[in-house]
């Protein structure tokens, strides 16, 4: 069996955390392979609203096992707090949980050095969500974080201690008040006990053996492929590959062992944080965009940058990710507009246009060319299968299909569970 890989194709909140949950019969395992709490996958069903941050969105079904992969890195705290939170679900955490020992730990001063850095930047500032993201990863690679599987060492406390140090003489170069540290390290400590009676596991076999006895897997992506570390809008990006390739190397899976890749986009575009946004909208288009699509971020509640749809980018995130079908989320959201715009091709300050995300083209002002189509300007509240679509919303989907060369299996046309529409 393979492992087929969901993933966001634009810059994160493309909707992932409700298409797992909506594909999630169909497999037997669901894993997360990077990030962290910067994650917020919102799920909705029975009138009942969820974000996870991050615990997989599969754990609603019982039969599912959720695995927390080696590529993430996890903050106890939040990880404690989430599970507390859905203690009304009874969940089995024991069966439907685990953790794998390679996945790295956030510790509380990764925080405070995620808001040293930025408030350094000044107004260059990445807009990090601040949950120690970038530290934990520059710890990781660096060769000096801590590890789930440290928790269990006799030594962990003296682990702690040394990577402590080292982040307080940072800490101190910086000016940075301590004064919630000690708070933080008692939350800490206790979530670090909790986190003990978990499942933790050398994940990369439990994966692999899952795979040879023909269970199907699911790997969520968090944030967004314009957010990896390598090919997003670097430096304004999360600290990870965010890209199918993060998911090789966040559960230890072969690259010859992936499946279908479901790339999911928002038949517009948003934004949260800083970085260049070519088709960003900054007049009542945009403000109307955010409302009705209640674009506000589901883990720091900032309202998202919101801009018509950006065909150059979706084009080099189905590139670089090998996307083989793909999901469209929040047609609803465009009801409201007589017309529609879509992005073909960048006008560079040149006059030259062009279609690609060349390196040169993040410190760039571009401008974006579009290509105008009719809204359907009418309620899709109780559509339940495509040929009851308006046919401008037909003809919406087939000139995206004809451009991107990728067929859209799924339109979603409401936060629910029932409102979503397979091809
Ligand atoms: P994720 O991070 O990719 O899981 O996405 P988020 O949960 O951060 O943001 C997506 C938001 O859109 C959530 O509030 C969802 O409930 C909501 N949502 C998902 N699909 C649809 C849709 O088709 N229509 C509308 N109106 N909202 C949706
Ligand atoms: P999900 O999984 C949207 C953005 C932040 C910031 C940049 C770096 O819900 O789609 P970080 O905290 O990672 O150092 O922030 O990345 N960002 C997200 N934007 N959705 C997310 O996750 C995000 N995770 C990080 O806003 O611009
Ligand atoms: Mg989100």
């Amino acid at each position: 069996m393979k492992m087929d890989v969901l993933l966001g194709l634009q810059w994160g909140d493309e909707g992932k955390g409700k298409i797992v949950d909506v594909l999630a019969p169909q497999y037997e395992v669901v894993a997360r392979f990077q990030g962290g709490p910067n994650a917020g996958h919102t799920l909705e069903f029975d009138g009942i609203k969820h974000v996870l941050h991050q615990i997989p969105s599969g754990i609603f079904r019982s039969q599912i096992l959720n695995i927390i992969g080696n590529g993430v890195v996890l903050d106890p705290i939040i990880l404690k707090r989430e599970i507390d939170g859905l203690g009304k679900f009874s969940i089995d955490y024991q069966k439907n949980l685990v953790v794998s020992k390679k996945a790295t730990i956030i510790i509380p001063t990764h925080k405070l050095l995620d808001a040293a850095y930025e408030q350094s930047k000044g107004d260059k500032k990445i807009g990090s969500t601040l949950k120690g993201i970038g530290p934990t990863y520059q710890d990781k690679i660096g060769r000096s974080a801590l590890r789930i599987g440290d928790i269990l060492s006799p030594d962990f406390r003296e682990k702690y201690e040394l990577l402590l140090d080292k982040h307080k003489t940072t800490l101190s170069f910086y000016n940075f008040p301590l004064d919630q540290l000690a708070e933080m390290e008692a939350s800490f400590f206790e979530a670090i006990e909790f986190v003990k009676t978990l499942n933790l596991i050398d994940s990369e076999y439990v994966v692999n053996e899952a795979l040879a006895s023909n269970k199907r897997i699911l790997a969520e992506g968090a944030q967004g492929s314009l957010l990896d570390v390598d090919f997003g809008s670097y430096p304004f990006v999360t600290s990870s590959n965010t890209m199918t390739a993060g998911a090789c190397t966040g559960l230890g899976v072969a690259p010859s062992r992936i499946g279908q890749v479901f790339g999911i986009f928002k038949a517009y575009c948003t934004r949260v944080g800083s970085g260049p946004f070519p088709t960003e909208l900054f007049d009542a288009t945009g403000e109307a965009m955010r409302k009705e699509g209640n674009e506000f971020g589901s883990t720091t509640g900032r309202p998202r940058r919101c801009g018509w749809l950006d065909l150059p980018a979706l084009k080099y995130s189905i590139m670089i990710n090998g996307v083989t079908e793909l999901f469209m989320m929040k047609a609803d959201v465009l009801n409201i507009f007589e017309e529609i715009n879509i992005c073909t091709h960048y006008e560079l300050p040149t006059g030259e246009k062009v279609d690609k995300l060349m390196f040169e083209i993040t410190d760039m002002e571009v401008k974006p060319v579009y290509k105008k189509m009719k809204g359907w300007h009418c309620s899709l509240a109780n559509v339940r299968s495509y040929d009851e679509f308006p046919v401008e919303l037909k003809d919406y989907v087939s000139y995206l299909e004809e451009e991107l060369k990728v067929p859209i299996k799924l339109v979603s046309v409401g936060p629910d569970r029932v409102q979503t529409i397979m091809r």
